[in-house]
């Protein structure tokens, strides 16, 4: 599997389609920074740690959509952001299943 450089950001990554994604883009080599509002949620922060891939490419924040300043380390340092916890990227979701 190739490493990709461009890191991407997805906020929600816990979340069914949020988790979907961070799953995809580990396995297309993309480092992820995935943010989820409870770090302590071991359930949540265990289920994505499982993925394949993870113990390297994946490194969880913990955000609030609501707190701007929780975003300022992650997306200086990122290349591409989904934001799923707003309504929208579905289109751009679909794209990387192929
Ligand atoms: N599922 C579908 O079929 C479908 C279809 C069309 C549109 N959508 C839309 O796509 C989006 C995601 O859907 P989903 O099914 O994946 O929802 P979901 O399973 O309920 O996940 C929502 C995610 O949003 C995060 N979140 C909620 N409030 C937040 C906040 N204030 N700050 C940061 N993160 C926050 C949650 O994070 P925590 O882990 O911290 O709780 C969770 O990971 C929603 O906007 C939904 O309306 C979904």
């Amino acid at each position: 599997m190739m490493e990709r450089r461009c890191k991407v950001c997805v906020t929600g990554g816990a979340g069914y389609i949020g988790s979907l994604l961070v799953k995809k883009l580990l396995e297309k080599g993309y480092p992820v920074h995935a943010t989820l509002r409870n770090l302590k949620d071991e359930s949540k922060v265990s289920f994505l740690r499982g993925f394949p891939h993870a113990n390297t490419r994946l490194v969880l924040f913990e955000a609030d959509i609501y707190k701007p300043d929780d975003f300022g380390l992650q997306f200086k340092v990122v290349s591409l952001s989904f934001m799923l916890p707003l309504p929208f990227y579905i289109k751009l979701i679909l794209s990387l299943r192929a």
